[in-house]
């Protein structure tokens, strides 16, 4: 399975400027690709267009799969800068709810939470509430949370752009763990730290609105 943007343009509504002017990204089952580039260069957007919440105004976005193929919203999941778990609810509440939405029954949500908890260092922490984490804990939430929900892909936009550069280091192996322990997810990474993108199999930069090779 395979995440494509081919050649996208996207139009916001009510503005008369192209974000993007042509940009192709492909993202495989399995690899983990970090995207550099400018404040406003439209990395978000690329991100939103892979993940099918922004629809390009020229161009394709599609999932490259054997027939019928999903669609990108249900193929992907997310982790942004901001880390939305509840605060009052465990841990392992956090994840399982990811599990329980796909239809899992409660005890099988439960041992996959405590297993993503695991992949991401948090097995210790599964009973605290969120509310007792530090930001970097909470981001392992949110990510063993993404992983979790099943989806093939991981769309990670700064996931660790609230965080000191040893917590972020932290975070990204997590996040590079988890999804290596999820059957092979995809991660795509929007960071402006050089060291997180080493730590990806592969590095993109957006810049002029293209996606170029680094
Ligand atoms: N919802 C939106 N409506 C209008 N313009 C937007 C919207 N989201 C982003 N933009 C514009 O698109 C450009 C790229 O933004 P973004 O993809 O967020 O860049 P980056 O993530 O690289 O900082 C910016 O000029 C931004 O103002
Ligand atoms: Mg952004």
């Amino acid at each position: 399975m395979r995440l494509v943007a081919d050649q996208v343009v996207v139009r916001y509504p009510r503005t008369d400027r192209d974000v993007l002017a042509g940009a192709s990204l492909t993202v495989d089952a399995g690899e983990s690709v970090a995207v550099l580039g400018p404040s406003g260069s439209g990395k978000s957007t690329m991100l939103s267009v892979l993940g099918g919440l922004v629809r390009p105004a020229v161009g394709a976005a599609y999932v490259d799969a054997a027939p019928p193929a999903p669609r990108l919203r249900d193929v992907t999941s997310w982790v942004l800068q901001t880390t939305n778990a509840l605060p009052e609810r465990s841990a392992l509440d956090n994840v399982a709810l990811a599990a329980l939405t796909r239809g899992v029954s409660r005890p099988a949500a439960h041992a996959e939470a405590r297993e993503r908890l695991a992949q991401v260092g948090l097995a210790a922490r599964a009973d605290d509430p969120a509310r007792v984490l530090s930001g970097g804990e909470l981001q392992r939430v949110v990510i063993a949370r993404a992983l979790a929900g099943g989806r093939p892909f991981v769309l990670a936009d700064e996931p660790t752009g609230q965080l000191d550069h040893a917590t972020s280091m932290v975070v990204l192996d997590a996040l590079l763990e988890g999804a290596a322990g999820a059957s092979g997810t995809g991660v795509v990474v929007v960071t402006h730290d050089p060291e997180v993108a080493a730590r990806c199999t592969r590095t993109v930069r957006i810049e002029d609105g293209k996606v170029l090779a680094s």
